[in-house]
């Protein structure tokens, strides 16, 4: 069981490497049914900028998130290190993938692929994962293991049923039993919880479901990046299941986008600390969506694809890219500072206006909110 766990993760990585997995349809034009104002003075120059915010107790240099991707077979070990290496030297935070692999087999060499993260990382926050599937089958002292064996700041609780659905080995069980083993890890762990999608989005009924039994940390993993229902699908074609696979072509497009996800989550959840991530690879669309509502941004899968196909110096690079792009644009909209940016009045197609009405979500109180929220005890 330990070493399934452990051979599909390295699967995985091969699969999002060699195939495109990428969702074909949903997000092409999302980006641009979302208007953000140019202000033709911005009353501050390019070097004022400050993309600085306090996320977990911790500085980050930008609002930004290396989200969890491997960890737990030997090869994750190398991909960790380097990771956790750029995390650093950009100051942003980083997750690891999930800790199951740790808690299958308590061997040394596992562990260390995740321990090589703090090491290589350590001022800045740091995420340990667990499935909230496999966190029902979990003792309150297997989890505080997982936390305080990596030094992590906060524990990712990822949802990820779609994946489940299509994976040859997947597990289902997203029940009451899980939620209720939730609570009482919300009430006895000593780090927060962020509740994370993988890449369908979370929608306002989910992010009002967590954020009522206390849940202070979202990270919507929007469809708009890496399909984890296209990932498993490409795996059960290889296995040999052939209606597994059939089923992951037909939802190809399944999913809330990010944007979308993140006003969703936002209007649910108002005093909570949400993070965007699901295709968030530029600077260009880290900004909207933090005018949007968001307070930082995940990125996975362009910065593995990066380091594994080209080298430190090119994930580096793009990083550092990144950030520069997402402080033109703060530059262009008058915003000195996150919180500034998050000020920024933005306009939506009238589609993207109807889909919100028809949610029943009311964009003028809505900007309320978001305005408001300048953010929730971390600062
Ligand atoms: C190879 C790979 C492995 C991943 N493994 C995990 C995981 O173990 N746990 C998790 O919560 N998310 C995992 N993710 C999902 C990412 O954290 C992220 O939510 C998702 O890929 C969307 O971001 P992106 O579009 O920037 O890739 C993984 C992503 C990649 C690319």
């Amino acid at each position: 069981m330990s070493e399934e766990t452990s051979i599909r993760k390295i699967e995985h990585i091969e699969v999002v490497l060699q195939e495109d997995i990428i969702c074909p349809g949903l997000c092409n034009d999302i980006y641009s049914q979302i208007r953000v104002i140019h202000k033709a003075f911005p009353l501050l120059s390019l070097e004022d900028i400050n993309l600085s915010i306090k996320f977990l107790g911790k500085t980050l240099d930008a609002p930004l998130i290396i989200t969890g991707i491997t960890g737990g077979h030997p090869e994750s070990l190398k991909i960790n290190e380097k990771l956790a290496a750029l995390a650093e030297k950009h100051g942003i935070a980083i997750g690891v993938g999930s800790q199951r692999a740790m808690l299958e087999k308590n061997d040394v060499e596992i562990v260390e692929t995740f321990r090589i993260v703090r090491r290589k990382a350590p001022s800045v926050p740091l995420i340990g994962n667990i499935g909230i599937n496999t966190l029902q089958d979990l003792s309150i002292r297997d989890v505080e293991y997982i936390v305080e064996a990596i030094d992590a700041d906060a524990l990712a609780i990822h949802l990820n049923p779609g994946q489940e659905l299509i994976q040859p080995e997947g597990d289902t069980r997203f029940t009451k039993k899980a939620l209720n083993k939730l609570v009482e890890v919300i009430d006895t762990l000593s780090v927060p919880i962020i509740i994370k999608e993988v890449g369908n989005g979370i929608s306002m009924e989910v992010a009002s479901l967590f954020y009522g039994l206390g849940v202070r940390y979202f990270d919507v993993a929007g469809a708009c990046g890496t399909n984890w229902i296209l990932v498993e699908g490409v795996r059960a074609a290889r296995k040999g299941y052939r209606d597994k696979a059939l089923l992951a072509k037909k939802l190809a497009n399944w999913g809330i986008p990010t944007p979308i996800s993140v006003i969703e989550t936002r209007w649910a959840a108002p005093n909570s600390v949400i993070i965007a991530s699901g295709g968030v690879w530029d600077g260009y669309k880290a900004a909207i969506n933090i005018v949007l509502g968001a307070d930082l941004c995940g990125i996975a899968l362009p910065i593995l694809k990066l380091l594994v196909r080209k080298g430190f110096n090119e994930a580096d690079t793009f990083l550092a890219n990144y950030i520069n792009e997402l402080a033109a644009i703060a530059y262009l909209l008058g915003a000195s500072n996150i919180d500034s940016l998050k000020k920024s009045p933005f306009i939506l197609s009238s589609n993207l206006y109807k889909y919100f009405e028809q949610r029943g979500i009311d964009l003028n109180k809505y900007m309320l909110i978001k305005h408001q929220n300048m953010i929730t005890g971390e600062n």
